[in-house]
């Protein structure tokens, strides 16, 4: 890695290498946190949540618009609050978001559900607490909501995910916009779902919507489904229905290795004669470019071994924690907190789960770092701890915000014996023969 793509994802993060206090977030040295929380802790960094946010609001000029964020990316309640407080809407995908949105304080006119799975409690739920959008992906879900919302006397405005059929590059378990993909409503069933609409007493269409994958560096895609849905937006029209919003998703992508990331007006700009020729409000859905680059995860060394030629550092952190170099082959730069002198060396960075493919990297160049070392991994904010697991029986990390001078644990660790509080070792203790 050139010193130049390390500087960038540094400045990413909001993150400077000092020379005597080592790594420093805003004005908080990473080492007070090691030191007070131990590790494995996540770090997130309000203050480039709020500016990615800006820089996103500022790409839609005058153009009316809603950034709905996607909770999955990173759901701990601080990071919502925050981005509540910034005049995000939430988009979300299971009744426990809707819960965790509704807690950090998102009203529910300013929530989007989505997701291809809806059960009907979820259904009810989105009902009775009014979410703004439900966003259906596919005939059988539009019926249930229909018959649902009827039975329960709730108005509700719906948005058809529409599958528009085009690829985008990015890694194949992310990418969503591809016909026969379990995504969204085909675009020739529309016709079919305007009809449901047309019987359905309580529902209204408000929104056409696509999200065509995620960790995407071109416009092109964006473009190319935009083309589709404004043609849907007609058909619509036609048949009479009057949809208000166009709901482009989510997926911008960002740095994490070498990748030249699209800004936000690099992303918006091209879209916006179209959009503008709509008429309608633009919804986005980003979860990664907003609090990806802000979050790191702070991991010591435990033990270092020499093995097969290969140098490996064994980390305090595994797949649990961080499971996207393990599941997507992911590259998450990784610097150490506090630099010693010393050649780089290429190390295997690897958790401690019984697992082959538990790591963090594989033949990375880095500094020395002696067991009780903490490094710290970057682009953690969006899809880490939301996808980390209690594999291994582990407790998963805390989380830790920080703003300007001040940082505040925002979930502690998890505590070992709540791991299995709820289990029960001898259920058949009263029935059993003597
Ligand atoms: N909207 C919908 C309907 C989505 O399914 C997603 C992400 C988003 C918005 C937000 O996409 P974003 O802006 O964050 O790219 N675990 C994977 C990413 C999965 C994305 C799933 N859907 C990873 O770690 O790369």
């Amino acid at each position: 890695m050139g010193s130049g793509v390390l500087s960038a994802l540094l400045a990413d993060a909001g993150l400077r290498d000092d020379p005597s206090l080592g790594l420093v977030m805003g004005e908080v040295p990473l080492r007070d946190i090691v030191d007070r929380t131990g590790t494995p802790t996540y770090v997130y960094h309000a203050a480039i949540i709020r500016e990615r946010f800006t820089a996103l609001d500022a790409a839609f000029g005058d153009l009316p618009h809603r950034i709905c964020y996607a909770v999955k990316a990173n759901g701990n309640l601080a990071v919502l609050r925050l981005l509540s407080k910034m005049g995000a809407g939430a988009d979300i995908v299971s009744g426990g978001e809707l819960l965790r949105a509704l807690a950090a304080g998102f009203s529910p006119d300013r929530i989007v559900f989505s997701g291809v799975g809806k059960t009907d409690e979820e259904l009810i739920a989105a009902l009775t607490v009014g979410v703004g959008h439900v966003n259906v992906e596919s005939l059988a879900e539009l019926r249930r909501l229909a018959m649902l919302a009827e039975l329960q006397g709730a108005r509700v405005t719906v948005g058809i995910r529409v599958n528009p059929d085009v690829t985008a590059d990015t890694h194949p378990y992310i990418s969503t916009g591809k016909g026969g993909l379990k995504f969204g409503v085909p675009t020739d069933q529309l016709d079919e779902a305007l009809a449901i609409l047309d019987e359905a007493s309580h529902l209204t269409l408000g929104s056409l919507a696509m999200h065509i994958g995620s960790q995407i560096t071109d416009p092109t895609p964006w473009v190319k489904g935009l083309e589709r849905l404004c043609e849907l937006l007609a058909v619509a029209r036609a048949a009479g229905h009057a949809p208000t919003t166009l709901d482009i998703g989510g997926g911008l992508g960002i740095r994490y290795r070498d990748e030249t990331p699209l800004t936000p007006a690099a992303w918006i700009t091209p879209l916006i004669p179209m959009l503008r020729e709509s008429g309608c409000t633009v919804q986005v859905e980003p979860g990664r470019y907003l609090v990806g680059s802000a979050g790191v995860l702070l991991t010591r060394v435990v033990h270092r071994k020499h093995s097969g030629g290969r140098e490996i550092a064994i980390v305090d952190a595994g797949m649990n924690d961080l499971l996207r170099p393990s599941l997507y082959q992911a590259w998450h730069e990784i610097v150490p907190v506090q630099r010693t002198p010393g050649e780089e060396q290429a190390t295997d960075i690897v958790g401690p789960v019984c697992e082959t493919g538990d790591f963090l990297a594989l033949e990375r160049p880095l500094a020395p770092v002696a067991a009780g070392g903490a490094v710290a991994v970057l682009g953690a904010g969006a899809y880490a701890f939301a996808m980390s697991s209690n594999y291994n029986t582990r407790a998963r990390p805390a989380e830790v915000l920080v703003d300007g001078d001040r940082w505040a644990v925002v979930r502690p660790r998890e505590r070992l014996t709540d791991l299995f509080r709820d289990e029960i070792a001898d259920p058949f203790a009263q029935t059993e023969a003597p």
